[in-house]
């Protein structure tokens, strides 16, 4: 399997580039699928490691699913109860199996969901998805690394989050969708990928209101129907070309997006001197003169993603002054510093602060992604800096982006694998 990348840096990026769907609402897409018995087919689902890892959760749990010649994929949930258990060999390739706790408590009131594990980017505690699922009347114990839950009451009930987790937002919904009575979610997430979850669940025939506020309503039914949905855009596929086209100096439009799902992102390119053109279906994006130091704060939607902040630490490293960036989501995202130090990145960390001293450019050199994002940033650097980049364990890239190596190259970028 394609595990290295090795880019020569120095070419400026001009042309457009198609996004894919978004991985982190095809992931919960698929998840919820198992909430209607029948065939349910997902359009714009990017074919990434993610994706195929949950397919093959999907298949242990007793699902079929196929790709189909149009690209798109059917999931075909059978009638009866399914195996109700996500298998740890699978769960440590993929946190987001944990979003399955939710959709079997929906379906069948009882999941066995192995704990991820931490990553690198932090603990990834579950404290808050069970908290939701307790609410509405479900019984866990945590027992040797898996969380067992059932529900044999449920109800609706009213959960306050202590954060606006997206994956504790996404669980309780997928479990009130078909628990009787209404739930409500307090301080929910925002995302964008929580927006498009509800607009699947209600095209299934559930009853959610509120999503992309942080109060969304659940009035539970008794079933839903399988449905064809085209999932969203990927807006951090999106920014990440986007920044591509910002340290290269060059000039890219992205398209098939939702721009109002990138307005934290385009703004803050704007800050750092780059021009940024909302056009149709599009967003075009030309590097400005210089590359300004700009401060940058993470928080949850629609803050500044923090799914961006690897990317844009890799540009402000190459800015004309010093930046300042502030990690608010997770605990442990600066991963990155040391590989970008060993191509010439001048990189302070104080516990959740990353001061970046911009530096004339970048130079090439042998570096390891450590997760998918800071992956992601490596290429970005590599892009612009002088001289060749071997990225190794290059495999977590691919997790998050599909054919990345095929529009780099196609945008100017000169890319190969091993
Ligand atoms: C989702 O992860 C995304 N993954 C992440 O994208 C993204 O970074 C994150 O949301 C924030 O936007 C998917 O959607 C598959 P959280 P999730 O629960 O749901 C704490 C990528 O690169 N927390 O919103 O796991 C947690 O520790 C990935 O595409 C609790 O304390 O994120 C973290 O500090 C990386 N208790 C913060 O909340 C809980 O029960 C945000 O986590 C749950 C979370």
């Amino acid at each position: 399997m394609t595990n290295r990348m090795i880019i020569t840096g120095g070419n400026r990026l001009f042309g457009q580039v198609r996004i894919s769907g978004a991985k982190n609402a095809g992931l919960v897409l698929m998840a919820a699928s198992i909430l209607a018995e029948g065939e349910t087919i997902l359009d714009n689902l990017p074919r990434i490691r993610d994706v195929e890892v949950m397919t093959q959760i999907l298949n242990e749990l007793g699902v079929v699913t196929r790709w189909n010649p149009d690209d798109s994929l059917s999931i075909l949930v059978p009638e009866g109860r399914l195996n109700c258990t996500t298998s740890y060999e699978l769960a440590k390739k993929l946190r987001a199996s944990n979003l399955l706790m939710g959709a079997l408590l929906g379906r069948q009131g009882e999941a066995v969901i192995s704990l991820p594990g931490g990553c690198d980017i932090g603990s990834r505690p579950m404290d808050l998805h069970i908290k939701g699922v307790q609410a509405l009347g479900a019984a866990t114990v945590i027992e040797h690394g898996y969380i067992y839950a059932q529900s044999h009451k449920p109800g609706g009930a009213r959960v306050y989050l202590d954060f606006p987790s997206v994956g504790a937002t996404e669980n309780i919904m997928m479990m009130a969708s078909r628990t009787p009575g209404v739930s409500v979610i307090e301080n929910a997430a925002k995302e964008p990928e929580i927006v498009d979850l509800a607009n699947f669940l209600n095209s299934m025939g559930a009853r959610i209101r509120g999503a992309g506020t942080d109060v969304i309503k659940v009035e539970g039914v008794s079933q839903l129907r399988p449905c064809r949905y085209a999932i969203i855009p990927d807006r951090i596929e999106a920014g990440t070309y986007m920044v591509a086209a910002a340290i290269t100096g060059g000039e890219v439009k992205v398209q098939n997006i939702i721009p109002m799902h990138l307005h934290p992102i385009s703004a803050k390119l704007q800050e750092t001197g780059a021009y940024v053109e909302e056009c149709d279906e599009g967003i075009l994006v030309r590097a400005g003169e210089k590359i300004l130091p700009v401060d940058i704060k993470t928080l949850p939607y629609p803050g500044f993603p923090t799914d961006m902040q690897s990317q844009m630490m890799a540009l402000l490293c190459c800015s004309q002054g010093s930046s300042v960036i502030v990690e608010n989501v997770f605990e442990n995202r600066f991963q990155i510093v040391d590989e970008l130090k060993r191509m010439g990145a001048n990189i302070k960390v104080e516990g959740h602060t990353a001061i970046v001293e911009g530096q004339p450019c970048l130079y090439g050199a042998r570096v390891k992604a450590t997760d998918l994002r800071a992956g992601a940033a490596l290429v970005l650097a590599a892009l612009a800096a002088r001289g060749e980049t071997v990225i190794d364990d290059a495999g977590h890239v691919f997790r998050g982006y599909e054919k990345m190596p095929e529009k780099l190259t196609r945008l100017g970028a000169v890319v190969r694998t091993e």
